[in-house]
């Protein structure tokens, strides 16, 4: 995918405040500080379009990006984090699941976790969620620079069976330190506004 343009749009805690927009959406989920932001610089080879932070829980709202004025990826704030307050994590599962459940344009969810993580209860709470409410979504593991060969080999088969049980999905891996698997995901992600584009 070539970019030409990537531009923050807004940032929304409510469904009145999302975007008007009649493009297909692309939004990125996973545990607070798993590197969902990251993700998104690296794939669009933006190194702060998105603030990204060492401390968790620094996305706080979903934020909102027009790419080559034709897509939408939506970055949304992590799950999770055990030291912001039950309060406000109850308040930011209300939020994400609102829009998973509310945005029209919706295409599919990127589901990201540490590729050196076992699935934690949240992680697949959500997976049995999105799959319960019909969203599609592609699994990626990212951090995977921090593994060597071996490690990763066994990781991606132990996650595999975790989350897919032999099944039909597949985890894709991805660094957003080296870029590896940004091809790849690429890939998976133009299939999708192909195939959009086409029905
Ligand atoms: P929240 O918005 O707080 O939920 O976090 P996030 O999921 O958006 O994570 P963010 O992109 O802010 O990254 C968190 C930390 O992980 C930062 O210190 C990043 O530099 C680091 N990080 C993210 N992706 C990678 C990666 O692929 N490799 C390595 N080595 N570090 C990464
Ligand atoms: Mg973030």
């Amino acid at each position: 995918m070539k970019i030409i343009s990537a531009k923050f749009l807004t940032g929304a805690v409510s469904s009145k405040q999302y975007p008007d927009s009649v493009c297909p959406e692309l939004a990125f989920v996973g545990r607070s500080n798993v590197g969902k932001s990251s993700l998104i610089n690296s794939l669009l080879n933006k190194k702060k379009l998105v603030k990204t932070s060492q401390t968790p829980g620094k996305t706080q709202e979903i934020n909102f990006f027009k790419i080559n004025n034709d897509f939408i990826f939506a970055d949304l704030p992590g799950y999770g984090f055990a030291k912001v307050p039950q309060s406000v994590q109850r308040r930011w599962r209300k939020m994400i699941e609102n829009y998973l459940l509310r945005r029209e344009t919706l295409l599919a969810v990127i589901f990201i976790i540490d590729l050196r993580r076992d699935p934690s209860p949240l992680d697949l709470d959500l997976q049995r969620w999105l799959e319960a409410c019909g969203v599609e979504y592609l699994l990626v593991g990212t951090k995977v620079d921090k593994l060597s060969q071996s490690e990763i080999k066994k990781q991606v088969n132990k996650l595999n069976i975790a989350y897919f049980d032999g099944g039909k999905g597949e985890l894709l891996i991805y660094s957003s330190k080296s870029s590896r698997g940004r091809k790849e995901l690429w890939s998976e992600i133009t299939f999708r506004l192909e195939e959009f584009r086409r029905n």
